[in-house]
């Protein structure tokens, strides 16, 4: 049963990053539900992938250091520990993982136009499609079973799951690994990062609801790894039943065992959850109006789809931040969706015109802190709401 704990309210496409805040955009609501059988958090509007996935989707996974990073050191990873003959990637996006690969190594499957254009332009074996069954039995003909599946945060944004898994299980080959990796719903709900909910992110999943979720298949997780990105993700390692030679790491029980103790298995969490969120509105909009009040300026550092549920859960508009400023070219110009808040180019001493930055990117707060010394030296401060607002 879906039981409903949290409404953060009328939120428009999180990645429609639009030329003009006077543009008609969909708008949606967006609630949050714990299914109490399989422990798996959702969110209940499912928004068409077409309407999501464009042909100028803007998000570019090479745009930070920190992602580049984690991506090269898994591809070493991968040649280090696991056999294979070809790796397929499911959601290439921009290739910050295949180009680690041979060009004959991997397959990449990535349905945005623009973005499936970058690695395919650079020689790389792109299918510009959706995953699903489908396109699984057309990969299996052309190039038989896979031994690596890989996929970072596009799973979650599937929205039926038992056909992803479907598809997984028909094309991995016997002895095949799959490997998954997406925002941990322990690290949100211990760092009451609500931000992590947003149109493209379906699902948020913990160790309990994905061995659930694999309990219908012929597939279970034997190695499971918690990684910093995106606010702390879990990777999971994922094999046939069958498969021996592949032994159950204890990580997976302690995670289970770390899960069940933080109440991810009940729902009064989940409540208590967003009485949280809703104190976090309330201070973070205390901290901006008070800065605001005393004529200072605040500019949004990274235009995240995250912030966009900030901004528009928390009703913040250009009277708070007037602008964001972000990397991402296909960012540039436009609007954080939903709001009159335009985004500029980020250039070095950008920040010097302002005396506060609000952590839109708050997971790359370590990458932006050393980034941004001279702001900080000469009295810059930051604010973020995670794990509670506050100025540092
Ligand atoms: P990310 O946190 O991965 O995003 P999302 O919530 O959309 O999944 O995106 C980080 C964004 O921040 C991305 O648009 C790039 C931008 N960014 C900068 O502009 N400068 C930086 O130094 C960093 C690290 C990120």
């Amino acid at each position: 049963m879906n039981k409903f704990f949290l409404n953060l309210g009328n939120q428009p496409l999180a990645n429609n990053y639009l030329k003009s805040y006077k543009q008609n955009q969909i708008r949606y609501n967006l609630r949050l539900f714990f299914n109490t059988s399989n422990k798996m958090v959702s969110i209940s509007k499912r928004i068409p992938s077409e309407k999501m996935f464009t042909n100028n989707y803007p998000y570019r996974s090479s745009m930070s250091k920190t992602m580049r990073n984690s991506f090269y050191k898994l591809s070493l990873e991968i040649k280090n520990k696991f056999n294979f003959d070809k790796i397929l990637e499911i959601g290439s996006n921009d290739g910050a993982l295949i180009t680690n690969f041979k060009k004959n190594e991997v397959i990449g499957v990535e349905p945005c136009d623009n973005l499936a254009k970058i690695t395919s332009n650079k020689g790389y074996l792109t299918y510009n499609k959706y995953w699903n069954y489908e396109l699984a039995k057309k990969l299996k003909k052309k190039h038989g079973k896979i031994d690596l599946i890989y996929s970072a945060n596009t799973l979650t944004h599937i929205s039926n799951l038992k056909n992803v898994f479907k598809s997984i299980n028909y094309l991995l080959s016997d002895k095949g690994v799959l490997i998954i990796e997406d925002p941990s719903l322990l690290e949100c709900i211990k760092k009451n990062s609500y931000d992590q909910f947003y149109n493209e992110h379906i699902y948020l999943f913990s160790a309990i609801s994905v061995k659930n979720l694999l309990s219908n298949f012929d597939l279970e997780i034997f190695d499971l790894k918690n990684l910093p990105t995106h606010g702390g993700s879990l990777r999971f390692y994922i094999k046939r039943k069958a498969n021996k030679d592949l032994k159950i790491s204890n990580r997976l029980n302690k995670q289970i065992q770390n899960e069940i103790k933080f109440g991810l298995d009940k729902f009064t969490t989940y409540k208590q959850f967003s009485i949280n969120v809703i104190k976090s509105k309330i201070k973070l909009l205390k901290i901006l109006n008070q800065i605001v009040k005393t004529k200072k300026t605040i500019i949004g550092y990274g235009a995240t789809a995250k912030a966009v549920t900030i901004l528009n859960y928390c009703d913040i508009n250009n009277d708070l931040i007037p602008f964001f400023t972000d990397t991402t070219p296909d960012k540039i110009n436009n609007y954080m969706p939903g709001k009159k808040i335009k985004i500029i180019k980020y250039k070095k001493n950008i920040l010097r015109k302002f005396d506060y930055a609000f952590l839109g990117a708050w997971n790359f707060k370590k990458e932006i802190i050393s980034k941004e010394k001279e702001f900080i030296k000469k009295g810059g401060k930051f604010i973020t709401h995670v794990p509670k607002p506050k100025i540092f």
